[in-house]
């Protein structure tokens, strides 16, 4: 990655009061400043200097990236600068992640280069199958799949030299391949089921529908909708630029720590209900509802704090997720084929009530792409707790992709945020007998 660009792009004066000292500070393209240039204000020479105090990182860039386009204000996603709409419409989940990996959109031979090598990195160790049988049969899948893709990096311990690119190259080919099989594991082992091996001539998606539901020796043929209709959901779900858990993977990347184990803490950060849960959550919500008759009550808990509007809000879209409109659209073409699920009424009374209600108009607070989503793979007959997992395998191209950008960034360091002390001042051990 070029260094952050300071020419011509005018400079911030700042004087501070404590002093009359004037400081000139570079902004950077895009109205940037760099905090670095904040500690040379000081009141006394040996001063620690100025820096800037900001939880939640709510307006502090980590990194220049070329992978993701985001703007809230317009509800504008584009990978690669590519319309996600677009991409819903005409792409499929495989080719999507080629141009999330990669940069540009494959040719047809880089295409069916890509398919072949995923196809044929399906497969996982069997020891990691025995893995399985040391959970509970009611383990969650997510806190399985966690497991088993950190248990992975014990199966290709090469992975940990991140630095030679063609390794890193078969890492992510191996992570991408493996990840639906390891959640179809992950889920058959819940269900009390045998696991059921990848089928290489099945797509990506259809084989993972076929490792999950077929029973037996029975032939199992996934109705194409919902295939399609998975896939489309994949797309959807494959980046989101600087989130909570592509955030973790960059961190954790930071130390050069392999991917497997940097994954597993991306998906971690996913798990919980403010970001990848959030799905989950909203099912149970709807559910806990459970009638129109209860919204409005339940609308007033949420204004009063005492409940949370699950799928709602977002840290960056101050308007409608463009993911959430195209999720509702590729609903109506699921249930055609599995039956309306009549969660989709509550969920469409809260978002019309949301829509037009102060409290949240005020918050900008819209359907993100969690909002329906649960409500689509629920009617496809995945169980809830499959939900984060859902998440979790598509998102494996962006946080790989948002790793391999880090690692090539030479403005990147080791992640490790400064703080603001407020704890006690010095003071002496204070032996047992003379406490209390
Ligand atoms: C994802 O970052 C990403 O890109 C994430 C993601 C991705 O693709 O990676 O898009 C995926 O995580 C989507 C978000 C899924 N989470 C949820 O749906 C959980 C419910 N939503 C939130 O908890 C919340 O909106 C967050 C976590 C998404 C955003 O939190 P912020 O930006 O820290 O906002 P906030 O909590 O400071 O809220 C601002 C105000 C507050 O009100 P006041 O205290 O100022 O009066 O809005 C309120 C909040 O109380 N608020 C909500 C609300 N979300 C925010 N009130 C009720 N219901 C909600 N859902």
């Amino acid at each position: 990655m070029a260094d952050s660009g300071t020419e011509g792009n005018g400079t911030l004066s700042i004087k501070d009061n404590r002093t009359g000292k004037e400081y000139e500070i570079d902004i950077l393209d895009g109205d940037v400043i760099r905090a670095m240039d904040l500690r040379q204000i000081k009141v006394n020479d040996d001063d620690f200097g100025m820096m800037a105090y900001d939880p939640g990182f709510t307006n502090t860039a980590s990194t220049r990236s070329t992978v993701t386009y985001i703007d809230g204000g317009k509800g504008i996603l584009r990978y690669r600068g590519i319309p996600i709409e677009q991409l819903a419409e005409r792409s499929s989940f495989l080719e999507v992640a080629y141009l999330i990996l990669k940069g540009e959109l494959p040719t047809q031979a880089e295409s069916d280069e890509f398919v072949h090598d995923i196809t044929m990195h399906t497969y996982v160790h069997e020891n990691i199958i025995d893995l399985f049988d040391g959970f509970r049969y009611d383990a969650h899948a997510m806190g399985m799949l966690i497991s088993s893709v950190s248990a992975l990096s014990t199966f290709y311990p090469e992975a940990k030299d991140v630095r030679d690119a063609d390794n890193r190259g078969i890492q992510i080919r191996r992570l991408v391949a493996k990840m639906p099989t390891l959640a179809a594991f992950a889920y058959r082992h819940h269900r009390g089921l045998p696991v059921i091996y990848p089928e290489n001539e099945l797509s990506y998606t259809a084989n993972f529908l076929n490792m999950l539901f077929r029973i037996g020796g029975r032939d199992y043929t996934p109705d194409p909708v919902l295939v399609r209709a998975l896939d489309v959901l994949f797309i959807l779900h494959a980046d989101h630029e600087q989130n909570c858990s592509a955030t973790a993977m960059r961190v954790i990347g930071s130390s050069e720590a392999d991917p497997y184990s940097a994954l597993a803490g991306a998906m971690a950060a996913l798990y919980g209900p403010l970001h990848g849960g959030a799905n989950e959550a909203v099912l149970h919500m709807l559910s806990r509802i459970g009638s129109l008759d209860n919204v409005p009550a339940f609308i007033e808990g949420v204004k009063n704090r005492e409940e949370r509007l699950m799928g709602f809000g977002h840290r960056v879209y101050k308007a409608y997720d463009p993911r959430a409109s195209i999720i509702k659209k590729t609903s109506e073409e699921v249930f055609e084929i599995t039956g309306r699920n009549p969660l989709l009424n509550i969920a469409l009374e809260l978002e019309r009530i949301a829509l037009e209600d102060d409290f949240f108009v005020s918050r900008n607070l819209y359907p993100n792409v969690d909002f329906y989503s649960g409500i689509i793979y629920q009617a496809m007959g995945f169980p809830v707790e499959l939900f984060s997992v859902l998440f979790a395998i598509p998102r494996t191209v962006g946080w790989l992709a948002q790793w391999e950008e880090l690692l090539e960034d030479s403005e990147q360091r080791i992640a490790r945020p400064r703080q603001i002390y407020v704890g006690s001042d010095v003071r002496d051990f204070v032996p047992m007998e003379e406490r209390g």
